[in-house]
């Protein structure tokens, strides 16, 4: 069996662990409790059917296992995990403390989060409790030894998982419990009031602290909260609930310390509640959700975008997709179902980006409660529907892709920088738009990019450049000084950066940069920005180039040796620089100073790669394709090819289909809807 080696820093003694598959994961949430025990033989008869050989179980079950304080009800589980075992379906094992027990809340109100306006967040939901409860650490963590303890040597047991999304529902707590934590961390961080009161100017309005007791959490106001403030909020929110998957990571560590452990990300929150690129440091397998949006047109570049941002956190190893739905979800204001087809190419498109599984919410579609309209591997219509026969046709590919686990996908010659910081830091207090969103730019680049087959490593800044051709700086609002440090560097060692609007604005303190925007970058771009001129919704501007830019504009001024490629051609600015490169030695850098729409983010990004010598990864004859490839060490090549165009596309490309062995030379046909994984002649 392959194995997998963890990246989780407190790993001493065991750094590998038996992957948790034969061949690619494949499964889903399995809510058995949901169901009378005589479903559970059909159940594990049509997951062996689909091909599922891993299931996240038990993920909101805390109330049906310790049924009262202290009291616990193994039975059901005890059956389900022997049943499952028997079936050969091996089991993530969450630790069930998302949705805290009835008798839990009505015990203690006092765990749950408390919102902005000092609302208590009621029972009846999940993911109720403030990270920052003593109280509820307490029963969990007493929960989690008990799980440990009667499971840990069961023969299904494949990974922890961690409660779920950790932040989703109970992020950002106002609570006076949490108010007593948030004065620890500032006092940790700062040391002295002193510090703190210069970190985050507040001088303004006569803000002055003189201990830290008289620090309040940002509740509801009826103005603006210091901008500071508002970034360590969102950091000390991040640790809270980071420290409690540590806590229970660390009783799972002392009950199985050969078990792997993990928890459920969100990535495409932006900016959720939690610093991902930091907690994937500490988890052993990266594990990310992914819901597509119905209504976006773009949705598959989303996914593409998020599927590349889970491998930057993962360091580029193999992660798992550990929940996406079938079809419809129930959150969205119109839950569209999948067209045909969709659901396949959504799945090896995560796998596709390193992804070494693919998992579902959930096996089977509930009757009650309220995710009832949310689709499944089984809907309420049972096995002969169209969902559950596409799950089983994508159950065998997935088998037949095998030979792809353990394998990475071929590291990128772009890399692009993506950090919490700098989201939290944008969306923290009145900006000069509330048009532009943080990932907005990032994930149209990443688009652009892809439509033009060429693949990029999302990175967090400090993460290495070495090896890289070229780098993608897109509205990082928040720059420090090492990564203004090494932006420098990898241009002043040959390499190409792209630096856009808003990025290096602001400190790792959220205080501007003064002296020109974009602070950090001017000198490497050769560029001084004295004011902003944001441009209203719907409002463009024309360049003379030929492109169209939106919702940003600004004054652009550039020194000698800063050449302009194309300039506004309209407007209050016309004529002002608005793409600008300079050389650096063997580098350059790149500015781009308004908001380009597609076409023309493609047209300037097909013209970076030709400058920078940048390449695809295939070659191909139009847009709506994805090409990625994997490799193993060995040199062996997967060259995965998903057509999200409604017409046919062509490929380069040399092999064997990994599907049904069809032989490829020289260019692969791929139908419009289709995926084809090719495993590649030697290159
Ligand atoms: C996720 C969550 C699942 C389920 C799903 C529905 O955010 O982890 O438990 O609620 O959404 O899309």
């Amino acid at each position: 069996m392959t194995s997998f080696t963890s990246h989780s820093a407190d790993l001493a003694e065991h750094t590998a662990f038996p992957w948790l598959a034969d061949g690619l994961a494949y499964g889903g949430d399995y809510s058995p409790e949901q169901w009378p025990e005589a479903v559970w033989a059909e159940d594990v008869a049509l997951m062996q059917r689909a091909g599922v050989n891993l299931v996240n179980l038990g993920v909101f079950s805390w109330g049906l296992v310790e049924v009262a304080d202290g009291e616990f009800d193994w039975g059901w589980l005890d059956r389900i995990m022997d049943l499952l075992h028997d079936g050969g379906i091996g089991v993530n094992l969450a630790t069930p403390t998302a949705a805290p027990p009835t008798w839990l809340l009505q015990a203690h109100p006092e765990i749950a989060t408390v919102d902005a306006e000092g609302r208590r967040t009621a029972q009846g939901g999940r993911l109720a409790w403030s990270p920052s409860s003593a109280t509820f650490r307490r029963y969990a963590l007493r929960m989690v030894r008990a799980l440990a303890e009667r499971y840990g040597d069961h023969p299904a047991l494949r990974m922890w998982h961690v409660s779920n999304e950790l932040g989703n529902e109970n992020g950002r707590c106002y609570g006076e419990e949490t108010a007593v934590a948030w004065r620890e961390w500032l006092t940790a961080k700062y040391g002295e009031v002193a510090a703190m009161n210069d970190a985050w100017g507040s001088a303004f309005w006569g803000h002055r602290y003189t201990s830290f007791a008289q620090v309040e959490l940002p509740r509801h106001n009826r103005t603006q909260h210091n901008p500071g403030l508002l970034l360590d909020f969102e950091r000390f929110t991040s640790d809270a609930l980071l420290g409690h998957y540590l806590a229970e990571r660390a009783v799972l560590r002392e009950v199985t310390p050969a078990i792997p452990v993990t928890t459920n990300f969100m990535v495409q929150a932006n900016p959720g509640v939690a610093d991902y690129a930091r907690w994937a440091e500490e988890v052993d397998l990266v594990a990310n959700d992914h819901y597509t949006i119905g209504a976006d047109p773009h949705r598959e570049a989303d996914l593409a975008f998020c599927a590349d941002r889970s491998r930057g956190m993962a360091g580029g190893r193999p992660w798992l997709l550990i929940e996406h739905s079938t079809a419809a979800v129930n959150w969205q204001p119109v839950n569209r179902a999948k067209a045909p087809g969709e659901m396949a190419r959504n799945t090896l498109a995560h796998i596709a980006r390193g992804a070494d599984g693919a998992m579902f919410f959930q096996w089977r579609q509930s009757t009650a409660g309220s995710e009832q309209f949310h689709s499944a591997m089984v809907p309420h219509a049972g096995a002969d529907s169209q969902v559950y026969r596409d799950v089983v046709a994508l159950g065998a590919t997935l088998r037949a892709l095998a030979p792809v686990v353990g394998s990475r996908v071929e590291r990128a010659q772009v890399a692009m920088l993506l950090d919490h910081d700098a989201a939290a830091a944008w969306a923290s207090g009145p900006k000069p738009s509330s048009l532009v969103t943080a990932v907005d730019l990032p994930r149209a680049v990443h688009r652009a990019l892809t439509e033009l087959g060429i693949a990029v490593d999302v990175l967090r800044p400090g993460d290495a450049l070495d090896g890289y051709r070229a780098l993608v700086v897109p509205t990082l609002f928040l720059a420090t000084d090492a990564t203004a440090d090494a932006v420098r560097d990898f241009a002043a060692s040959g390499g190409h950066v792209l630096v856009t609007y808003l990025s290096g604005i602001v400190d790792e303190t959220n205080r501007v940069r003064a002296g020109g925007y974009p602070g950090a970058f001017c000198d490497l771009l050769g560029v001084r920005v004295d004011e902003f001129f944001p441009l209203f919704a719907g409002d463009t501007v024309a360049l003379d180039d030929g492109s169209t830019g939106s919702l940003w504009s600004e004054r652009v001024e550039v020194s000698d040796g800063t050449e302009v490629l194309a300039r506004l051609a309209e407007g209050d600015l016309a004529g002002t620089p608005a793409v600008t490169r300079r050389a650096t030695g063997a580098g350059s850098a790149t500015y781009l100073a308004t908001r380009l729409d597609h076409p023309g983010l493609v047209a300037l990004v097909r013209a970076f790669a030709a400058y920078t010598g940048v390449t695809a990864v295939a070659t191909v004859d139009g847009p709506g394709m994805e090409v990625v490839r994997r490799v193993h060490d060995d040199g062996r090549s997967f060259l995965f090819a998903i057509n999200h165009a409604a017409s046919d596309r062509t490929v380069a490309a040399n092999g064997r289909d990994l599907t049904d062995g069809t032989a490829t030379e020289g260019r692969l046909v791929v139908p419009a809807g289709a995926v084809r994984v090719i495993e590649e002649d030697p290159r």
